[in-house]
């Protein structure tokens, strides 16, 4: 496996600008080539906070392990293309291409809920196919939330944050994703490996999101528990016909039971993809999804 490059202080490189953003694990600073001028992302570990060293050591080894796994998705447009890891005061950080564009969070946020059937297949659709490329490589990315996904101002969706991906049919001793996104089987060790039918549980979260505002099975308020409801009932009616059966579908509780492959979950948005040269939904997002769609032909 190719290591990703490391640069040692990447002051020496780059020009550390402001902060961006931040996640759970990392914060996220725009920066300069001090060479060329080109913008780059720089994903820093967390400070130091008054707990261990030895935490905060396994928490940089981490974050160069997924710069790895960001190696192995070289070549996959979707995924920012990583350049180097280095340190910038003390702590870890990884360089990446910057993504300019929105958060699937935020637009989500101000749209709720997206029911237009070319807008529901345009986001999920596209997710398909950077997942298909993702899994290809035999790795399952774990953590499937619009806060991971950028919309850039052309339509295209990103997905971002492989934080928590890994090897398909890897075990794993302890839980793995974010609470209300993550499937079932993530919720604990999972001896027998996570498989991509736990990165379809997420998208169909996505999509019960987009639509009906409701995470499955109590989402983030309760522990999901097996045999519960999936959603309450007046969330259930207002499943948009074309979506219900296959939203219901991505998220059964027992793995098996879901698509195998998202290219199963992409023939039955097909028939709602927006046709190239299409015009614009009346009611669109921001930047908008159906963008992409209308100016290219679908890849799966
Ligand atoms: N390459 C990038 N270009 C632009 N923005 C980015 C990039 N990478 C991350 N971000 C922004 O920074 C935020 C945090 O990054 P990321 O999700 O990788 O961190 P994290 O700490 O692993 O997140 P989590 O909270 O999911 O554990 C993202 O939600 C995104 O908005
Ligand atoms: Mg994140």
């Amino acid at each position: 496996m190719r290591e990703v490059e490391k640069i040692g202080n990447v002051e020496n490189h780059y020009e550390v600008l402001g902060k961006v953003d931040e996640g759970g694990q990392g914060d996220l600073f725009l920066a300069r080539d001090r060479r060329s001028g080109e913008r780059v992302a720089v994903k820093l570990q967390k400070a130091r906070d008054l707990g261990p060293k030895s935490i905060f050591h396994s928490a940089g080894r981490r974050l160069l392990e997924e710069g790895n796994r960001m190696m192995m998705l070289t070549g996959v447009q979707a995924i920012p293309e990583i350049i180097a890891a280095g340190t910038h005061r003390g702590r870890q950080c990884l360089v990446m291409e910057f993504v300019q564009g929105s958060q699937l969070q935020d637009i989500l946020l101000a749209a709720r809920p997206v029911r237009h059937p070319g807008t529901v297949a345009s986001v999920v659709g596209q997710l398909c196919e950077i997942l298909c490329e993702v899994h290809d490589r035999n790795l399952v990315h774990c953590d499937l939330k619009p806060e991971n996904v950028i919309v850039q101002p052309d339509g295209r969706l990103r997905l971002l944050d492989m934080g928590l991906a890994i090897t398909a049919g890897e075990p794993t001793d302890f839980d793995r994703g974010t609470r209300g996104w993550a499937s079932p089987e993530q919720s604990d060790a999972c001896p027998s490996g996570l498989t991509r039918r736990a990165d379809i549980f997420g998208l169909g979260c996505i999509l019960l999101e987009m639509t009906v505002m409701r995470l499955p099975y109590g989402g983030l308020e309760e522990w999901a528990e097996p045999g519960g409801p999936v959603l309450p009932a007046d969330r259930l009616a207002a499943l948009p016909p074309e979506f219900a059966s296959l939203a219901l579908w991505m998220v059964r509780w027992e793995a098996e039971e879901r698509p195998a492959d998202v290219r199963e979950v992409f023939d039955r948005l097909r028939p709602y993809l927006p046709e190239v040269g299409s015009r614009r939904p009346s009611k669109r997002l921001r930047p908008d999804p159906t963008e992409y769609y209308r100016t290219h032909p679908p890849r799966l």
